[in-house]
């Protein structure tokens, strides 16, 4: 705003002084009474080249055309046009006079040049000596005809001054000349022709007219003209008035001898010029101004003649300089003009450097400001971020060491839950032992439970950072873990459905290992809140929500509605609605968390009496891996490992010298191996079990596979809780091997719910049981797989053709069993006939394939392809004379040596020894 300012004080200044430095101009009105008459157009000639002198002046021509009354109108105009002086040649005195008082009495003054009026209201006048020139014409005649003769008058218009004067001046002379007569004045009012019709006359009339003085050189020119034509032989002197310079001027017809003298008539526009010069600028001047006659002859004709060339030529040149002075003055004014406005844009210029210098410095503070605030963020950033990373790193720290700390603390309670559980079982205990007892067995549930929320809440911060989604069937996945709810469901009669539509419409992209832990979480949620004889239901749909395609699952059960005051706090960590019935308590904390890293939602409603979960996933996320999940084998993914377990096991099965029972193997018992990496839990469960069955141990999941491989024991029992290969994955691998997969393995679990437990189900382990371990249970657990499996044994072995006893079957288990031999029976020469392959050509899934066929005959698929070979091999070893390593082929086995020792497993013999019984 301040340099907007100063730059309008600028300009006015600029402006002002150009004014000041303009000179004022007047403006004179020149009222000429004639038209283009030569003796008048010098006189303007004249004014014009005086100009040329004076700057501040400029002038405007009326011409009245010899028309008194136009002269006035246009007079009057002047006065309208507000000119600062007014020179006027009268057309006449009278009616001339008024209209130009007029004006000298409006204080305009007013120059009479040539012609005068009758009145005193003019402020100069300037012309020729009007009587002066009738004197000189008086003395002159006087003086050629000695002073004596006759002489005509010719008249100029008498309504004008200088008629009246110049025949005032002539003959008060010749009053002085008494023998000199004026005989004739002929009155012409400046026509030529009233000569031509009157001079004639005059002539006859008196033969003896010796001069005639005419008003101006026309009428004396028009005078020789009568008076040559009247007698060619006269001596007549012939003076006219004016004596211009000009081509048929009077200066010519003296030369020429037309006329014999002309008396100059000065214009005086030069004078008049000089005099309004003076008037305007309130100088000295004189108000009558009478200017000087001379006559001319031939007897100066020709000087007179130099005398006007010179001044003509006087007269260009100064016409010339005038040119080239106005071109110069045009030049100046120019570059004036430029210089003015080269100064004003210089100015402008300076104005705006000294603006952009200001805002430029503004800006150059403003910005060390910034620079300055931008440092101190970015130092408070660093700050911040380092005291974040301080925190996290310590948060971490503290997690990682109660973790370390609750996995620590989890085996000593283990052991001291064992031991006090079989305190517990002594008969003999007084009921406040036993109520003491009771406390220490609750209060290691309750710690137990407490040390779970600190692993499952490090393995969820763990876990969030490593999303892996893939295409995959949701429904499918649903179809699995369903399996794990069945026998819950069973148990309280929960009415458990899944509403599942088109297959196929809910291929979506998700992480596999996360959706199973947010659907089997709802699902424990759901089972744990539902009354007996309640009903839990899973329901899919499609929906469009913020404009992404999503998938919405509701698990709704129709446990006591949740209050609404803690449905928005439902998803905290550590929040339990109201329940007494332990959990880790961050369950649906870590369903939202990893609800909100598939970009999905997560909402609690009461409806209907049910209680809804209700949650969406976008079909598609942008970290998705474009992978076709389905179908693959997940245990397949950690290849380098797959790989050092195939060697373990080909290693052993390849190399039959190795195979020998180390000494702690007492083959005459039942053997159990007991896989855990806590020597303490080791040598407490072999505590429980040495009495009764043969124990032999492994410290991790790679020792427990080379024993399982080597030994072959009737049981296993593994923590699922190992480094390197831990519990699950040893399973898996176990009853992958064809020489393992019969045998039954225990997991021990951290809890009954545990993710590990229920993919420890999915590899096929027989069974779990949860930490710290009930001698009791595991007693009865123990005795009850061996004895499935001794049951089972004795079943196919008193099998005649394929080893079951149909009897036992329905006839739906009948033709499931039958297509599954079926399949079996065509392929049998397959050593890579897999489990894969008859689940999916019996329409099942893996685990559906496993839990059937397990319920059918107690046998794993593998074990029962594995059975059925070793039947197959029996048939055809009866039957035919084919050598057994062929027979080992045709059924299947990879090895002869492989199949003698499963055969041996089987049947308590060697393939040769029990063909050598047949033969008996
Ligand atoms: C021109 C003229 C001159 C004469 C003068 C008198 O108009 O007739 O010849 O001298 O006027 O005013």
């Amino acid at each position: 705003m301040r340099d907007v300012k100063i730059t309008l004080i600028f300009l006015v200044c600029m402006l002002t002084a150009v004014s000041i430095a303009a000179k004022d101009r007047f403006l004179i009105g020149f009222s000429q009474c004639g038209l283009h008459e030569d003796w008048r157009m010098n006189m303007e000639a004249e004014m014009e080249r005086e100009l040329m002198f004076h700057d501040d002046l400029s002038i405007i021509i009326k011409q009245a055309g010899d028309d008194s009354y136009l002269q006035i109108k246009q007079i009057k105009e002047f006065v309208n046009s507000k000119i600062d002086l007014l020179i006027v040649s009268p057309n006449e005195i009278q009616p001339v006079q008024e209209a130009i008082e007029d004006v000298y009495k409006k204080g305009i003054p007013v120059i009479l040049i040539d012609r005068r009026v009758d009145s005193e209201f003019y402020t100069a006048y300037v012309g020729g000596d009007n009587y002066g020139i009738g004197k000189v014409a008086a003395s002159y005649i006087a003086n050629r005809l000695n002073n004596k003769g006759e002489i005509v008058e010719i008249l100029g218009a008498l309504s004008i001054s200088p008629a009246l004067e110049r025949t005032s001046g002539f003959n008060e002379t010749l009053k002085n000349y008494p023998e000199l007569k004026n005989i004739s004045q002929i009155t012409t009012n400046w026509a030529e022709n009233a000569v031509a019709d009157n001079l004639p006359k005059v002539l006859t009339q008196h033969p003896n007219v010796n001069a005639i003085y005419a008003f101006n050189d026309e009428l004396a020119k028009e005078a020789s003209n009568v008076v040559n034509s009247w007698s060619k032989d006269n001596n007549i002197l012939i003076i006219g008035i004016d004596g211009l310079p000009n081509v048929g001027g009077g200066i010519e017809l003296v030369e020429k001898e037309i006329i014999s003298a002309s008396l100059i008539y000065p214009t005086g526009g030069k004078e008049a010029i000089q005099i309004a010069a003076k008037i305007l600028h309130n100088q000295v001047f004189q108000k009558n101004n009478l200017l000087p006659t001379t006559l001319i002859d031939p007897s100066n004709v020709d000087i007179t003649r130099i005398q006007f060339q010179n001044i003509n030529a006087l007269q260009e040149d100064i016409t010339k300089s005038k040119n080239m002075l106005e071109l110069l003055n045009g030049r100046y004014r120019d570059q004036q003009i430029l210089l003015f406005v080269t100064l004003v844009l210089l100015a402008l210029v300076a104005i705006l450097l000294v603006m952009y210098l200001r805002s430029f410095k503004r800006l150059k503070i403003s910005n060390k400001n910034l620079g300055k605030q931008k440092e101190e963020i970015s130092a408070q950033n660093t700050e911040l971020k380092r005291l974040s990373d301080e925190l996290e790193k310590i948060t971490q720290e503290r997690l990682r060491f109660y973790t370390n700390i609750s996995h620590e603390f989890r085996t000593p309670l283990t052991l001291i839950s064992g031991p006090i559980d079989k305190l517990s079982k002594i008969k003999k205990l007084s009921a406040e032992q036993k109520e003491l007892l009771h406390i220490a067995q609750k209060n290691i549930t309750i710690l137990l439970k407490l040390i779970e929320q600190i692993i499952d809440f490090r393995k969820y911060e763990l876990g969030k950072y490593d999303f892996s989604p893939v295409s995959a069937n949701l429904i499918k996945h649903f179809i699995d873990w369903n399996e794990l709810f069945a026998e819950v469901a069973k148990r309280k009669q929960i009415d458990f459905k899944m509403e599942a539509f088109q297959e196929d419409d809910f291929v979506l992209d998700f992480d596999v290992e996360k959706m199973e832990r947010i659907y089997t979480n709802l699902l424990s949620n759901a089972f744990k809140f539902t009354p007996k004889g309640g009903a839990i239901k899973v329901k899919l749909s499609k929906e469009i929500i913020d404009r992404r395609e999503c998938v919405k699952v509701n698990v709704l059960n129709s446990g006591k509605p949740i209050q609404e005051s803690k449905i928005k706090e439902i998803f905290d960590r550590f929040y339990q609605a109201g329940s007494k019935t332990g959990g880790s308590g961050i369950g649906l904390a870590l369903v939202k968390g990893y609800i909100d890293l598939h970009h999905g939602k997560i909402e609690v409603t009461n409806q209907n009496g049910f209680v809804y979960f209700t949650f969406s996933i976008p079909i598609k996320q942008e970290e998705s891996i474009e992978k076709e999940e389905e179908g693959k084998d997940p245990e397949m993914v950690a290849i380098g490992r797959e790989d050092k377990i195939k060697d373990i096991i080909t290693g052993i099965n390849e190399n039959e010298d190795s195979f020998a029972f180390d000494d702690e193997f007492d083959a005459e018992k039942t053997s159990i191996l007991l896989i855990d990496d806590h020597p303490g839990i080791r040598s407490y469960l072999k505590s429980l079990l040495k009495d009764k069955y043969a124990v032999f141990e492994a410290c991790d999941g790679i020792e427990g596979i080379r024993k399982a491989v080597r030994y072959i024991p009737d049981l296993i029992i593994s923590d699922v809780m190992m480094p390197g290969i831990d519990g699950v994955e040893m399973c898996r691998h176990l009853k992958k091997e064809i020489s393992t997969s019969h045998i039954p393995i225990i997991l021990l679990t951290a809890n009954v719910q545990d993710e590990k437990c229920i993919l420890g189900f999915e590899s096929g382990a027989d069974d779990y049981i949860s930490k710290p371990v009930n001698n009791e249970i595991l007693e009865v657990r123990i005795r009850k797989l061996i004895e499935g499996r001794k049951q089972l044994k004795a079943l196919y072995g008193t099998s005649s053709s394929s080893g079951k006893n149909k009897a036992e079957i329905n006839c739906i288990e009948e033709s499931f069993i039958d297509k599954f031999e079926d399949l079996i029976e065509k392929q049998i020469q397959d050593t890579e006939l897999s489990v894969d392959f008859i689940s999916k050509e019996m329409g099942l899934s893996r685990i559906q394939l496993y839990r059937k066929v397990k319920a059918l005959t107690n046998y794993s698929p593998i074990e029962y392809l594995t059975i059925y070979r070793l039947k197959k091999a029996v048939h055809l070893m009866t039957i035919t004379e084919i050598p057994l390593s062929q027979i080992a082929y045709q059924v299947g086995f990879s090895a002869p040596s492989y199949f003698s020792k499963v055969f041996r497993k089987y049947y308590d013999k060697s393939p040769s020894e029990y063909l050598k019984d047949i033969s008996k």
